[in-house]
């Protein structure tokens, strides 16, 4: 969820969406009159330590403390796009602009209340959130700035409070082994995706501004499509195996790498993406005469989903021997939008949707003239985060120094530290009398 916010907006033309600007004196709209009360508002709370059962020292909630005991939990998540939910250039570019709501982007980014400096809640006014006065007005006296790089951390789904104010780790099972305190609740963590990935009922109606609806339309896609009824972590944390800490007895458990679309957010995390349960959304089938590529959803949801910016891009080519191209056509399967100019009158605007939806098929026939001199036809598709034209433009943009502060490993360049796109599929097949399917790619690669 990005583009502009622009700093006017949080005035009166935002207000169309709460009761304020209707005359009279009246309170300052809150957050929650403007724009609901909706769970991604306000930070998770999750303390930052959780309670021994042994009634000893607690116990600490980032990452490497949790991993210290869990390490196959540790090493499947870094890697992850949770990981580095704040980690990249683009996010930070994004961020950056003026009037951005940073409050909002890291409600999601970086979503437990110890990871932020500022302190809102449902009760703040509106028109201030986005101004430097506030948040020293709203100063958390428990933030650790050194957590907001940990992203979607362990405590962002596991920590929560108990009665008693203490944390306790929301757990799927209950063994009675853990040495912390573990409340047993597997429909709540199994829901936890929602918060964030499908975080209002009416993802295309609900608008933070004009410029920025909250599109992320997954659950909707899943409800409608032929895999209703399961949920996100039955494809994104796919079963294993394994105990849950080293040495202890062998369950069944779940991976924690969300490989997602298979366009990692460093180029390390080429390496561990299978093994993190990333699968193809498509299913591809190639008649090489007449040319003819069949593609079936096999995610539950659109393909693909999430970021409207993500598109894939089919390519069907002919090549010669020595790999010169001959013939070529693309199809690109995604949204395209106008994000508007960040005023009412010119809002964002889906203006097409041409992804793959849940359990559709599309026959493409490639207009790809017939060559003589053609010793194969690939057919490759290219998973897109963003474009290298996006991508240049944010690196262009001016980055703000205190906020390059706060992150000290804040990464510079967009297009040198994170891979833009991936190449999911490639197949190549001989062309000509007893033609032949001649190799399949497996895992992407850049
Ligand atoms: C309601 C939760 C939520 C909020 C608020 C939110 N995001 Fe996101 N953001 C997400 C989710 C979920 C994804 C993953 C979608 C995907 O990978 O397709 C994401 C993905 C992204 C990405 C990565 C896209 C990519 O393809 O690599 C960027 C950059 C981003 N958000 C920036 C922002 C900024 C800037 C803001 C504030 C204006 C913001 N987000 C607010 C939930 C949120
Ligand atoms: C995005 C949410 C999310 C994050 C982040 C997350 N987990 Fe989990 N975790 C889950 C869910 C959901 C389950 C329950 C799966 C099930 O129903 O079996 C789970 C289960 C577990 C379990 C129980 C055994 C198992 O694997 O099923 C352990 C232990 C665990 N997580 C540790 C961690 C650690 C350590 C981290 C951080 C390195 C972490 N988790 C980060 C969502 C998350
Ligand atoms: C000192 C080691 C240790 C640390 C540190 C630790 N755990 Fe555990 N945890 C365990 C053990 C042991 C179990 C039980 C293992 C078993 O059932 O075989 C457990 C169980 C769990 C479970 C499964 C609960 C269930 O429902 O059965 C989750 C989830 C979990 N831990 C998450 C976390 C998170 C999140 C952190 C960091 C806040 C953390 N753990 C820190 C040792 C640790
Ligand atoms: C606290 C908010 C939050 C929660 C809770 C959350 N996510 Fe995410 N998720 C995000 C954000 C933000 C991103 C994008 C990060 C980025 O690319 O910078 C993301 C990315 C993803 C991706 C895309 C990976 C990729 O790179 O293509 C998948 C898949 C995913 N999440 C699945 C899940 C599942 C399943 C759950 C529930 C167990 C879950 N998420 C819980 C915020 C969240
Ligand atoms: C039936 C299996 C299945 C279910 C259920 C499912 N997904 Fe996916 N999801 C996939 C597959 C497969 C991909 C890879 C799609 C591709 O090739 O781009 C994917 C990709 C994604 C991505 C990355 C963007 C993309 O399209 O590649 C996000 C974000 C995501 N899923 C979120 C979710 C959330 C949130 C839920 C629950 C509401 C969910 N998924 C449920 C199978 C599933």
């Amino acid at each position: 969820m990005r583009r502009g916010f622009r700093g006017a907006l949080w005035g009166c033309a935002l207000a169309l969406l709460g009761p304020a600007c209707s005359g009279g004196p009246v309170a300052p709209p809150t957050v929650r009159e403007v724009l609901g009360e909706h769970a991604f508002l306000t930070p998770i709370d999750a303390p930052s330590t959780v309670a021994a059962t042994s009634g000893g020292a607690e116990f600490a909630t980032e990452p490497v403390a949790c991993g210290a005991c869990h390490i196959d939990h540790l090493t499947e998540w870094a890697p992850s796009s949770h990981a580095l939910a704040v980690h990249d250039a683009q996010f930070f570019a994004e961020l950056a602009k003026p009037g951005q709501p940073r409050w909002l982007c890291l409600n999601c980014h970086a979503p437990t209340a110890v990871q932020r400096a500022e302190r809102i809640t449902l009760d703040t006014p509106f028109a201030a959130v986005g101004s430097t006065e506030t948040l020293a007005a709203a100063v958390n006296r428990d933030h650790e700035p050194a957590r907001l790089g940990e992203g979607i951390g362990c405590a962002a789904c596991h920590v929560r409070r108990d009665e008693d104010g203490r944390g306790t780790v929301v757990g799927p099972r209950g063994s009675g082994r853990a040495p912390h305190r573990v409340r047993v609740d597997a429909a709540a963590l199994a829901a936890v995706c929602d918060r964030c990935h499908a975080p209002v009922p009416d993802p295309l109606a609900y608008r933070v501004s004009p410029s920025l609806p909250c599109w992320f339309t997954t659950r909707e896609e899943l409800a409608s499509g032929p895999a209703a009824g399961t949920s996100c972590v039955d494809c994104h944390m796919p079963q294993t195996q394994r105990p849950v800490v080293p040495g202890g007895p062998v369950v069944t458990l779940r991976r924690h790498g969300w490989a997602g679309g298979g366009v990692p957010k460093v180029a390390a995390g080429y390496a561990s993406l299978e093994a993190r349960g990333w699968r193809l959304g498509v299913d591809v089938s190639v008649a090489t005469d007449p040319v003819v590529v069949t593609l079936t959803n096999t995610a539950g949801h659109a393909v693909p989903t999430g970021d409207p910016e993500r598109f894939l891009q089919v390519e069907a080519r002919y090549e010669h021997e020595d790999g010169k191209v001959l013939a070529s056509d693309v199809l690109r399967i995604g949204q395209t939008w106008d994000f508007g100019d960040g005023t009412a009158a010119h809002p964002a605007r889906r203006l097409a949707d041409d992804r793959l939806q849940a359990g559709s098929t599309h026959a493409w026939t490639p207009a790809l003239t017939p060559s003589a001199e053609a010793a194969r036809l690939v057919v490759e598709i290219v998973h897109v985060r963003v474009t290298e034209a996006n991508a240049a433009a944010l690196d262009a943009t001016s980055l703000d120094l205190a906020l390059a502060a706060l992150w000290p490993e804040f990464p510079s360049d967009l297009q040198a530290s994170y891979p833009l796109r991936s190449v999911v599929y490639r197949a190549a097949f001989s062309v000509g009398p007893g033609a032949e399917k001649r190799s399949t790619k497996r895992a992407p690669d850049r």
